[in-house]
C-alpha cells in the first residue's frame, strides 16, 4: 500500500463502551492511539505464526515507547480457538504478571481476535482489549462488535462474551501480504453490507471491482472505512443481539454455517461460504415472491467478478438442511434467514416451507 498515510477514524458509539476504529497505513500512529485509550503500559500481544513478522515489528514499537510487553505466538487456523490454547494464554498473562489494566493485543484474523478477545473477556473478569486485524475479513466484521469466543468439539463459537475493545487498529499494509484466495474472501462480508444496508456501497464495489482486487490504498480504505461504519451502527443500536437488529449481519450466514461445517472447516474460507450463502438466501427470497431476477443477478454477477463462489457445495440438500436445523442461533427449532426484501434492506424470517429450502440448495 502507499506510504502516504490514510486515515479515518470511525466511532463505536456505546456510552462507556465506546472505542474508536483507526483505519490507517502503517504503525506510527499505535503508540499514541494506545496512550490515549489505555491506563498501562503493559500488554500481552498475541498473534498467529503468519504474522510473528508483524507482531514483532508492533513489539518493537511498544518497547520503544516504554512499554513492556509479552508476546504469545500460536499455530495458524482454526484449531487455535481451543480450550488448550485459551489456558496457554491464561498463564502468560498470570506470568507477566498482568493487572486489570494490562492490554491484551490481538493481532491476526477472527480466530486469533475471538481467542484473545475470549482471555480478555475474562482474565481477572476482564481487562482491556486491542484488536489489530490483519485479513480484510477481520477488518470489516469480526474485530468490531465485542464478540469473542472459542470452539469446543462439540460445535463452533459454544463458549465466548461479549467485550467490547478499547481500540480496533486497521493498518492496511497488512494487507499487502494476505494471500490472494483469502483477501478476496473478505469481500463476501463486504458485499453483505452493501445487500443489508447500503446501495451505494455495492455500487460502488461494482464500479471499482478492478480497482480492489489490486487492492488500490484509497478504494480499499473507502470500502473498509464505509463496512466498519455499517458493523458500528448495527451494533450501537443492538450491541448483543437482543431486538434483531444486529443479527441481519448473518445474511447468507444461515446456509455459510451450514456450508463450512459439511466440508470441514478451512476448505471453504468464511468469506466464500457466505457469497454462496448470500446467492442462496437471494434465490430463497425470490421464491418467496420478495425479489426479482434482476436482484439475484446483480448479486451473482459481483461475487463472481470477485471471484467467489456462487453454487452452494456439491453436497445432498439433506445433509444441508439437517445441520441448518441445529444452527443455534434457531428459535424453538425453527431455522431463522435473513433474506432480502430489495437492495440495502433485509429481514429476519422465520417459517420457510423446507421444500424451498431444498430447491435452491439443489441448483
Ligand atoms: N459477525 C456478526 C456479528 O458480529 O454480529
Amino acid at each position: 500500500m502507499s506510504q502516504d498515510a490514510i486515515r479515518r477514524v470511525v466511532q463505536v458509539d456505546l456510552g462507556p463502551r465506546s472505542y474508536p476504529i483507526a483505519i490507517t497505513t502503517g504503525l506510527d500512529d499505535l503508540p499514541q492511539q494506545l496512550s490515549a485509550r489505555l491506563k498501562t503500559r503493559r500488554a500481552l500481544v498475541v498473534a498467529d505464526a503468519n504474522v510473528a513478522p508483524r507482531a514483532r515489528s508492533v513489539m518493537e514499537r511498544l518497547a520503544n515507547a516504554g512499554w513492556r510487553a509479552d508476546a504469545e505466538v500460536l499455530p495458524f487456523g482454526e484449531s487455535t480457538k481451543s480450550i488448550p490454547a485459551l489456558a496457554q494464554l491464561y498463564s502468560a498473562l498470570a506470568r507477566l504478571p498482568a493487572d486489570r489494566y494490562t492490554a491484551v493485543i490481538a493481532i491476526g484474523g477472527g480466530v486469533i481476535g475471538d481467542l484473545a478477545g475470549f482471555a480478555a473477556a475474562t482474565f481477572n473478569r476482564g481487562i482491556p482489549l486491542v484488536m489489530m486485524p490483519t485479513t480484510l475479513l477481520a477488518m470489516v466484521d469480526s474485530s468490531v462488535g465485542g464478540k469473542t469466543g472459542i470452539n469446543l468439539t462439540e460445535g463452533k463459537n459454544l463458549v465466548g462474551s461479549f467485550h467490547q475493545p478499547s481500540l480496533v487498529y486497521i493498518d492496511l499494509n497488512a494487507l499487502e501480504t494476505l494471500p490472494g484466495r483469502e483477501y478476496r474472501s473478505g469481500f463476501g462480508e463486504i458485499v453483505k453490507y452493501g445487500v443489508i444496508l447500503d446501495p451505494d456501497l455495492f455500487s460502488y464495489v461494482e464500479e471499482s471491482v478492478p480497482l480492489l482486487l489490486q487492492r488500490d490504498p484509497g478504494a480499499v480504505s473507502r470500502v473498509v472505512g464505509r463496512s466498519c461504519e455499517l458493523k458500528a451502527e448495527v451494533v450501537r443500536q443492538d450491541e448483543r443481539e437482543e431486538t434483531g437488529m444486529r443479527a441481519i449481519l448473518n445474511y447468507g450466514h444461515t446456509f455459510a454455517h451450514a456450508f463450512e461445517n459439511v466440508l470441514g472447516y478451512g476448505a471453504w474460507l468464511h468469506g466464500e461460504a457466505v457469497s454462496a450463502g448470500m446467492v442462496c438466501a437471494g434465490r430463497l427470497a425470490r421464491r418467496l415472491g420478495w425479489v426479482d431476477d434482476e436482484f439475484c443477478n446483480r448479486q451473482e454477477r459481483l461475487l463472481e467478478r470477485l471471484r467467489l463462489p456462487i453454487t452452494p457445495p456439491d453436497v445432498s440438500p439433506d445433509e444441508l438442511i439437517a445441520i441448518m436445523k441445529r444452527d443455534k442461533k434457531n428459535r424453538e427449532g425453527r431455522t431463522r434467514f435473513i433474506l432480502p426484501r430489495r437492495m440495502g434492506e433485509v429481514v429476519l424470517h422465520e417459517g420457510v416451507p423446507e421444500s424451498d429450502v431444498r430447491s435452491v440448495l439443489a441448483i
